[in-house]
């Protein structure tokens, strides 16, 4: 498995199907392990995964960090971690639609090959990509069926970790939407 992800890894990076490359410093492709059961999907590199080469490194990556540990999960052995679109939008604005498309095939051959037992959509962008016409706040922490490529997935949407993403008791919200996440994996 790793010598395909590997190859798209590659793809990623050398990839020019949007123009999101010709201003990026790294390509972020993913982090975590490549046997986990929960494939977590957040929306585009920030200033430091873009110089790091990682996803969820800067602050908003510290504060899911501590989500993560309240919640009882190894970042490093129950994840594979990724982004809807693997390099950096300037200024961290929304990626466009038209970056995601360009990104989308990535995203959906890293899903098969990983075959994660719950994708967690990490965010709104990441929600409105698999799941149209939702809002995270109706739905954070159910399990919503996915289909990608004729495979049905469960997919859990949580809110995103941003600073930037207000939400009145979202630690506490958030840490226990990512429990039930973790059962949802052993099961
Ligand atoms: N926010 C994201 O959605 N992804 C990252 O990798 C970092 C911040």
């Amino acid at each position: 498995m790793k010598i395909f992800l590997d190859d798209i890894k590659q793809q990623c990076e050398t990839c020019t199907n949007c123009p999101l490359y010709k201003t990026k410093t790294h390509t972020v492709f993913s982090d975590g392990n490549i046997n986990a059961k929960i494939f977590f999907i957040g929306e585009a590199p920030g200033e430091n995964e873009d110089l790091q080469g990682k996803p969820f490194v800067g602050m908003a990556g510290k504060i899911m960090n501590k989500y993560l540990e309240l919640a009882g999960i190894s970042r490093e052995d129950d994840l594979y971690i990724t982004n809807i679109v693997k390099c950096r939008p300037p200024q961290n604005r929304k990626p466009k639609v038209s970056e995601k498309k360009a990104c989308f095939n990535f995203l959906c051959r890293q899903i098969e090959l990983i075959n994660p037992k719950v994708i967690v959509l990490c965010g709104g962008t990441a929600l409105e990509t698999f799941i149209k016409g939702k809002k995270i706040s109706d739905v954070h922490g159910q399990n919503i069926k996915i289909e990608i490529n004729e495979k049905t997935y469960n997919a859990v949407p949580i809110y995103h970790p941003s600073p930037l993403c207000r939400v009145p008791d979202k630690q506490k919200i958030t840490v226990d939407d990512l429990k039930k996440i973790f059962q949802l994996a052993q099961t």
